[in-house]
């Protein structure tokens, strides 16, 4: 079944609900609502398609298309970004409309030919070119690092249109393609999740971009990103959020994240959150095996305090709770605060192990670090108390 949808005069949304998809990016980005590959087909004295979408959905994509036009006469395509998922359609797309000239940062270029290995008519655009389709103008904004090197937006003057690609998306599939029809806490919810696991170490670039295009000052009655809902109602309500989470603005809350054995760090990490709970503090606890890695870093994204734990397992961490390390490392988080706890048998490892990669990530060790033997005593329990009490401190 095919579906295209008018989203302002003369612009149709031609994309592809995926709404079985479950991770993404590998498998490093679990995907528990579905997403969607967002094409916007825009119809004037000269037709242009913004972005395609995964390669697997191409007739799908085509289908949309034949309700509005025959793709055969597509003059332009925009690509605004190289990653497979909106670039995937395009070999084949370029069979029904070869005579299609795409446009693209030079990065782009770059990036479709050793993706693809096909020929096409290609012309490199910088910020500020603008494309005539007849009564609207597209113009370009490069945009790297957002999150790519080859990235860029369309924006149409006339529409008061922005096309950021998967700037401002979310991977969230649904029947309604606006914010104003969408759960608005599912919404942000989904929105928060994508920044933080895809932006997360871009928030540099990206508030310089923001404060770029302010400047410009652009009427914006639309934004629509290559993933999940269209921001309709108040569109800048997400770039503000961007700008908070950009700048890494934090509020008194601790992520207490462990793995555990035969249960004695999962006792630590239970008395820990208790008593953090008790001094106030908002607090999640998760066991890296019971909870979803991509939902405890969107919680990590606004919390001030990170606190890790794990059993002794050959004189070092456990290897799931090593793996989501791995990971946080690569987001660079600023400005928190952190601390270790971990259980051990005959030898220790775990705690100095999971010291010694806070310290590679840049990341503050707030207190020394807490351990039990085997089950812990009484003496231990108290220890465990005492560290989340002057942790509690460091993070009110
Ligand atoms: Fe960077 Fe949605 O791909």
């Amino acid at each position: 079944m095919s579906r295209a949808l008018e989203i302002k005069k003369g612009v149709y949304w031609v994309g592809v609900v995926d709404w079985n998809m479950r991770s993404f990016h590998g498998h490093t980005f679990s995907t528990s609502r579905g997403s969607s590959y967002n094409a916007y087909l825009i119809v004037d004295e000269k037709t242009a398609l913004v972005d395609t979408v995964y390669a697997p959905f191409t007739r799908e994509m085509l289908d949309n298309i034949r309700r509005i036009i025959d793709p055969a006469k597509i003059d332009y395509i925009i690509a605004n970004h190289v990653e497979t998922d909106h670039s995937g359609a395009l070999p084949e797309l370029l069979k029904v409309c070869p005579k299609a000239k795409v446009f693209g940062t030079e990065k782009c270029k770059e990036g479709l030919y050793k993706n693809y290995y096909c020929g096409m008519d290609f012309q490199v655009v910088k910020t500020g070119d603008t494309l005539s389709l007849g009564k609207k103008t597209l113009t370009f904004i490069e945009a790297p690092m957002i999150h790519w090197p080859d990235s860029m937006f369309t924006y149409c003057r006339e529409d008061e249109l922005l096309l950021p690609n998967d700037a401002f998306g979310q991977h969230l599939a649904g029947s309604s393609l606006f914010n104003d029809q969408a759960d608005s806490c599912e919404l942000m919810d989904e929105a928060k999740k994508y920044y933080a696991n895809i932006l997360w170490p871009l928030g540099t670039v990206i508030s310089r971009k923001i404060d770029e295009l302010l400047k410009l000052n652009l009427p914006v009655s639309m934004i629509a990103p290559s993933h999940g809902i269209i921001w309709r109602k108040d569109p800048l309500q997400i770039v503000k959020a961007y700008i908070g989470w950009a700048k890494q603005e934090t509020k008194p809350k601790v992520i207490v994240v462990y793995e555990t054995m035969w249960g004695s760090t999962g006792k630590m990490a239970r008395v820990i959150s208790d008593t953090l709970i008790g001094r106030g503090l908002e607090v999640k606890l998760c066991d890296v095996n019971s909870c979803d890695r991509t939902d405890v870093f969107k919680d990590m994204l606004d919390a001030k305090g990170f606190l890790f734990g794990s059993s002794t397992h050959d004189n070092g961490m456990l290897p799931n709770l090593a793996g989501f390390l791995y990971l946080l490392k690569g987001f660079k988080a600023k400005g928190r605060l952190a601390g270790v706890f971990g259980s051990y048998g005959w030898a220790g490892g775990a705690v100095k192990e999971i010291e010694e990669f806070l310290k590679s990530a840049g990341i503050e060790a707030a207190v020394p670090s807490c351990s039990a033997k085997f089950v812990p005593d009484e003496q231990e329990t108290a220890a465990c108390v005492k560290f989340a009490g002057d942790f509690a401190d460091k993070i009110k």
